[in-house]
């Protein structure tokens, strides 16, 4: 009885010991490669994950590719990554894969994108996304001075991709602000493309986005009619139309119109700097993908999770951890984003 005890024990800790060292491989599924955003949580999270023992496959999906996401997320199936980590191209396209998954046992992290119409997904970190529109909203109404009634002043659309879950939410959240001024006046979009459909720009591209500026300057404020806001739901968004102003003629300092952004992409910030673009929203990823991981932690030690919301994902409430967005604009950008060691200076240099 003894000897059995003991050999118990023994077989115990060598399974503590082997299952301790076993280092768990973890599916890292990113977009793209072509905008900078995902470049960052792509790395942030395989440097962090590695640093705490785990194993990492990284994939990019093309260029937004769905299919490629797919088979990238198939193939870490097959090799053996007991989590995956996705931030969704098109949020309604991984449901067959993610049913696989979660029969084999494996745990799915939305990461920064949900998964929508699925049961097949854990947990959700993101940034506040709703919150990231009002504080672009906010500045518009702040910097025109709309509550004291002044205006009218002439505004435009640039919103996201419509796979994109959370294009609609950045939309909402700057129309909550500003909806009240387009409807008695105060705000008047000249081209009358003011619903999310009418100002998406599918992949977030900023070549598409441009375009549609080009389009509407030449259409709608080509006889010199002021535009005042260009009101832009990221900074690949904010480019485009930076751009298309730069080329038809607008001048910082003179009449070019108040463009919002998000993201802080380097691009972006250089245009904060020269008066092309008026501020951006800084989602520091190093705090996402420190989030991300230690939501994988806690679910594969069996802990609670940490997590401050829930988000809908049409079939049950993902439990969510929010990190805060923060504004971002020629005034603070030093101390955002050069003090705090996510760029240094030479990185920003014109
Ligand atoms: C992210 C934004 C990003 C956009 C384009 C969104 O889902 O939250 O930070 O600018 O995708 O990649």
């Amino acid at each position: 009885m003894k000897k059995l005890l003991s050999l118990l024990l023994v077989s115990v800790l060598l399974l503590g010991t082997t299952s301790a060292f076993a280092a768990q491989k973890v599916g890292v599924s990113m977009p793209t490669k072509s905008l900078q955003r995902w470049n960052e949580d792509g790395e942030y999270l395989k440097a962090q994950f590695e640093a705490g023992g785990y194993e990492v496959e990284l994939q990019y999906a093309g260029d937004n590719d769905v299919p490629t996401q797919v088979a990238q997320l198939e193939t870490m199936l097959l090799n053996g990554c007991t989590v995956l980590v996705i931030t969704a191209i098109e949020s309604t396209a991984l449901g067959n894969v993610l049913a696989q998954a979660k029969e084999a046992g494996v745990k799915v992290i939305c990461h920064d994108r949900i998964i929508m119409d699925t049961p097949a997904v854990d947990y959700y970190a993101t940034f506040d996304n709703f919150q990231v529109g009002e504080i672009q909203g906010q500045y518009v109404v702040d910097t025109l001075g709309l509550a004291e009634g002044k205006g009218p002043f002439n505004i435009e659309f640039h919103a996201g991709d419509p796979g994109d879950n959370n294009a609609t939410y950045f939309f909402n959240g700057a129309m909550s602000k500003v909806k009240q001024y387009l409807d008695n006046g105060q705000l008047v979009c000249v081209s009358g493309q003011t619903t999310f459909d009418q100002v998406a720009t599918p992949s977030w591209k900023t070549e598409t986005a441009q375009a549609r500026m080009d389009d509407i300057i030449a259409s709608f404020y080509a006889d010199g009619k002021p535009l005042d806001v260009v009101l832009c739901s990221n900074d690949s968004t904010a480019q485009g139309a930076t751009n298309a102003l730069v080329a038809a003629g607008f001048k910082p300092g003179e009449n070019f119109p108040i463009v919002t952004g998000q993201d802080c992409d380097i691009a972006s910030v250089k245009n904060i700097l020269k008066g092309t673009q008026s501020m951006s929203i800084f989602k520091d990823t190093r705090i996402l993908a420190a989030r991300t991981v230690e939501i994988v932690n806690s679910v594969l030690a069996g802990k609670e999770v940490e997590v401050n919301a829930v988000v809908n994902n049409n079939v049950f409430d993902v439990p969510t951890f929010y990190c805060t967005p923060l504004f971002a604009d020629i005034n603070n950008y030093q101390q955002l984003l050069i003090e705090s060691g996510y760029y240094t200076a030479e990185q920003l240099a014109n």
